[in-house]
């Protein structure tokens, strides 16, 4: 165990933690980021068609954000919509001046009512600016990286987070940003990397913070069937249409995405016809298409939904703070209530990068004001650093995934949401939990039994550890 403790303890390694992890060292923190793997794991690294944010001449951040609310289904919580959209291009920006070489046409993705998201060779963008922004972690002698460190709990102690539990051993810190993705890889089919199970989530809440919204699971439409490679929604946004079985369309391809995956659901499965567009702006994504055995030129690829992004979380503010004293989330693993019911294609990463640098700066604020009072507690605090031992790690079999993707899918069925509660794996439980207790269809959370969207739910369920489901109105 380290006896001193780092300012801000980042955990992940994607858009939102390495966002976090430079904006603390770049103000003069130490940092210590902690990842489960490597950098290809986190879901920023997968990303593909881009970054969205108001810098068109024809766009504004209020165009933004009336497509954000809009996608979002009554839900969007204002104040972080406000804040994603009006931030959003300061940051796309920033990331131009570091040298990210975004293509020089924006991409047009569903819900968008303008072309407003930036890329890099069409869908290689996750891969370029996660890179970049790795290099430069490892440039900073501030930032200490460490790879292949499973964290299995929080550290808490006197109603504060102290640091995080590892199989090697606790780690202190001052503050601890938590940057550790989604849980869409709980889902048998899913386009995330194998370890986002979602472990935020089990953890946080654990310690004692809220989790917010956890119902609603964002289905991506178009996956390579069989596959976990995504076909980005800019290749629609581009001319791709959707074809049925016998070759017809069946429904509006940049509607949102919780429709399009539906209306595939409903036939049973789609093939996107990539055949008369422009397939030259997409060139790493057509050599996947063809190792995976598919020639884009010729034949329309099969395509079916696939779990995506996890909209709910741990409960935050507009600063990254959870209910929990020292610790902060960001990114896909935080519930600030920007996407509501459904998130707008192209504002996860930008959720990253806007809140992901917010989390950071609070986290500062406090870590100063934390090293005034340890100074005061000393005795109390030697205490505490009698660090607890680690949890077991947690595994997410393929028996669990393919029960959640049945249980908890596209077209939601209480009996086996019902079933699914029962679970002993807590995110799997909590999950059904939450979609059994919104009785209604909005979304991406859509209910054979209550097909309809109902106002008597319109805002977030929350759950405190110890307490009862509660609906509350974020403004
Ligand atoms: P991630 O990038 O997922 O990083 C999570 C980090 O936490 C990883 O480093 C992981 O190893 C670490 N971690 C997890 N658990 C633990 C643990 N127990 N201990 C230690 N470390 C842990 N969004 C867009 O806006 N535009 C796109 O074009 C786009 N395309 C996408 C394409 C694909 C294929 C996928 C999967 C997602 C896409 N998304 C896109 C969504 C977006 O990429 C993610 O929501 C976003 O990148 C999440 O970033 P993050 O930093 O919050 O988490
Ligand atoms: C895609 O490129 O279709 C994915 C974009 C997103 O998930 O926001």
């Amino acid at each position: 165990m380290s006896k001193s403790p780092y300012d801000v303890l980042v955990v992940g390694s994607g858009a939102a933690g390495l966002t976090a992890a430079l904006t603390a060292a770049s103000d003069g923190a130490s940092v210590l980021m902690l990842t489960k793997g490597h950098a290809p794991d986190s879901s920023s690294w997968h990303a593909q068609g881009g970054i969205a944010g108001a810098i068109g001449d024809d766009d504004t951040a209020a165009l933004h954000a009336v497509d954000t609310e809009r996608a979002g289904r009554e839900l969007c919580r204002s104040s972080a919509v406000r804040v994603l959209t009006e931030e959003g291009p300061e940051r796309v920006h920033e990331l131009m001046s570091m040298g990210v070489p975004f293509d020089p046409e924006l991409n047009l993705e569903g819900g968008h009512s303008r072309r407003r998201v930036s890329s890099v060779n069409g869908a290689a963008t996750g891969w370029a600016v996660t890179s970049l922004l790795g290099i430069r972690a490892a440039a900073m002698d501030s930032i200490s990286t460490r790879e292949a460190t499973n964290v299995l709990g929080l550290w808490v102690a006197d109603g504060r987070c102290l640091g995080a539990l590892t199989p090697d051993g606790p780690i202190a810190a001052r503050t601890t940003v938590l940057a550790m993705g989604g849980a869409a890889a709980l889902w048998s089919r899913s386009t995330n990397p194998e370890g986002q199970i979602g472990d935020a989530i089990a953890i946080g809440f654990a310690a004692g913070a809220a989790v917010a919204d956890l119902e609603f699971m964002q289905f991506h439409p178009t996956v390579l069937a069989g596959s976990r490679l995504l076909l980005t929604e800019a290749l629609r946004g581009d001319g791709a249409t959707l074809l049925d079985a016998s070759g017809e369309r069946f429904v509006e391809e940049l509607a949102p995405r919780d429709e399009v995956s539906r209306a595939i659901v409903a036939i049973g499965g789609a093939f996107l016809d990539l055949r008369s567009m422009d397939r030259v702006r997409f060139p790493g994504l057509m050599a996947e298409i063809e190792k995976a055995g598919f020639d884009p030129a010729t034949q329309p690829i099969p395509v079916s939904p696939a779990a995506h992004y996890t909209i709910g979380g741990i409960v935050t503010d507009l600063d990254g703070r959870t209910d929990l004293a020292g610790l902060y989330a960001a990114g896909e693993c935080a519930a600030t209530g920007v996407h509501g019911a459904n998130r707008l294609a192209s504002n996860s990463l930008l959720e990253c990068l806007v809140f992901g640098r917010r989390a950071a700066l609070a986290a500062l604020g406090e870590a100063a004001a934390w090293t005034h009072r340890a100074a005061e507690a000393a005795p109390r605090l030697a205490q505490q650093l009698q660090a607890p031992t680690s949890p077991a790690v947690r595994v997410a079999s393929p028996e669990l995934c393919e029960q959640v993707w049945r249980q908890a899918g596209v077209i939601r069925d209480p009996a086996l949401l019902a079933q699914l509660a029962a679970s002993p794996d807590p995110v799997a439980s909590l999950v059904a939990r939450f979609a059994l207790a919104r009785l209604e269809s909005r979304g991406v959370h859509y209910r054979i039994d209550a097909p309809t969207t109902n106002p008597a739910f319109e805002g977030h369920f929350v759950l405190r550890p110890g307490g009862d489901l509660t609906l509350e109105h974020w403004t």
